[in-house]
């Protein structure tokens, strides 16, 4: 299959949706703006996913427009990119540009124009429309943009022009496409999440007490743009000690210490696809009692989860699985008492655990690191039941135990927070793991840590 006809195939997928819908429309969709860091300093540019995904075209200041041209009882496709001019001078100091001329031959895609004509260009295409399939309330930029290319529509209404008096969210659709990866995308994110599971080894077998928390993400930077990766797919967590019970904690410079654990969650982005890794492990290579006992725990619990990852599950019961033992094991370590909680039930219910396990077991992932998607059924009912797993999604396992010092609690696991995750690619029979590169088992992880 050449490239471009995955990006045409969605796109032809997603006009059947809307010429079933509406019987043909437009549709339109930017990719993300560029943003300042700090003065003339951008954050290195990222795409738009849904446009991308759609596309394949990695250049800021882009914009896709579907024309969905009813024909009989179907329709034909008309693809135009709105994209930068070619502009010597701009392109000797910011980079080369695909340019409007370029571009349909490059991307597989009918017209290209450059962004100077699109305002008069979406007035014509606006024109005589019935539905419009846009980003509803997505930014001001975009509702203002729409707003001028319907004033221009409008005022052609005593020249017998129609405006379209339809808008529909184009984004749920193409959200629903991109919770189901094909095998172009779960290729890739093996090799993400291959070199995710290097990097992790990486910082395993480089980590000594005494080296500060960014030495360790050094590591798992290098490893990432080393093997081509263009960027982490989320700001990398190194947390020592204490840290490594702060959820959201960022790489900083606390040190290192012998006696503590270090958890590092961490994934590259590649070809615009996101690993997300974490693994925790002894600063100095050998875990303690304690620490030993929570991590047993956590990976019994990611076990009891990876079984429960398969399709015709609902979203929810890996975690509940999950659940179960984390529960158990808080009860068999006195960090709950059983006096206090009545019974483990009890304990899920009233969510007595969640002073130690406060976040849920899965997400979606893919192109972005928590992936777009419904968790819920679209059913009639209220209370939607939760999504049924299948092949081709791809969801995140991550149990975890965070002990911060409390009176009430035992002393032996203060400042223990342990999460281990792994990336699972849903199959036909259960689930695939595809970020087991990096070693799972306590014994495994203080051999490798030896043998570094
Ligand atoms: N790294 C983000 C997460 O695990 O959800
Ligand atoms: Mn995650
Ligand atoms: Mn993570």
């Amino acid at each position: 299959m050449n490239k471009n006809s995955i990006y045409q195939q969605r796109r032809n997928v997603l006009a059947k949706y809307i010429f079933d819908k509406t019987g043909g429309g437009i549709a339109v969709i930017a990719t993300a703006p560029e943003v300042t860091r700090n003065r003339d300093s951008d954050f290195p540019y990222r795409h738009d996913s849904d446009f991308f995904y759609l596309t394949g075209f990695e250049e800021p200041g882009a914009t896709l427009v579907m024309n969905i041209i009813p024909k009989g009882k179907s329709f034909d496709l008309q693809s135009h990119l709105f994209c930068r001019p070619k502009d010597l001078e701009r392109e000797i100091w910011d980079g080369i540009r695909l340019g409007p001329e370029a571009a349909p031959e490059a991307l597989g895609i009918e017209f290209a124009h450059s962004n100077e004509h699109l305002d008069q260009k979406l007035s014509e295409l606006l024109a005589d429309q019935t539905a419009v399939y846009v980003r509803l309330a997505e930014s001001a930029e975009a509702d203002r943009r729409l707003r001028h290319w319907m004033k221009q529509v409008r005022g052609q209404a005593r020249s017998g022009v129609n405006a379209p008096g339809e808008f529909h969210d184009v984004d749920a659709f193409i959200h629903e496409m991109r919770l189901f990866k094909d095998a172009h995308e779960i290729e890739i994110m093996r090799r993400a999440a291959a070199i995710s599971a290097r990097a992790h080894i990486r910082a395993m077998q480089t980590c000594k007490p005494g080296m500060r928390e960014y030495h360790l993400e050094a590591e798992l930077l290098h490893e990432f743009r080393h093997s081509g990766a263009q960027s982490v797919a989320y700001n990398s967590i190194v947390a020592a000690g204490p840290n490594s019970c702060i959820l959201h904690y960022r790489a900083g410079s606390t040190e290192l210490r012998s006696g503590d654990l270090c958890l590092i969650d961490a994934g590259c982005e590649l070809d615009g696809y996101a690993s997300d890794i974490t693994r925790t492990f002894p600063v100095n290579g050998k875990f303690t009692g304690p620490q030993r006992a929570l991590y047993d725990i956590t990976l019994a619990a990611q076990e009891a989860a990876i079984a429960a990852t398969r399709p015709g599950n609902t979203f929810m019961e890996p975690h509940d699985a999950a659940l179960k033992v984390l529960t158990q094991g808080l009860l068999d370590e006195n960090l709950l008492k059983l006096s206090e909680v009545g019974s483990l039930d009890n304990a899920i219910e009233t969510g007595a655990y969640r002073r130690f396990y406060m976040h849920r077991t899965s997400h979606w992932l893919g192109m972005d690191v928590h992936d777009v998607g419904s968790y819920r059924e679209s059913t009639a009912e209220k209370e939607k039941p939760w999504r049924t797993l299948q092949s081709g999604m791809v969801i995140t396992i991550e149990p975890g135990l965070y002990v911060r010092p409390a009176d009430d609690v035992n002393e032996a696991f203060w400042n223990i927070g342990i999460r281990i995750e792994d990336d699972a690619v849903i199959n036909n029979s259960g689930c695939e793991l595809i970020s087991r590169g990096v070693p799972v088992k306590p014994d495994e992880i203080e051999a490798i840590m030896k043998n570094g």
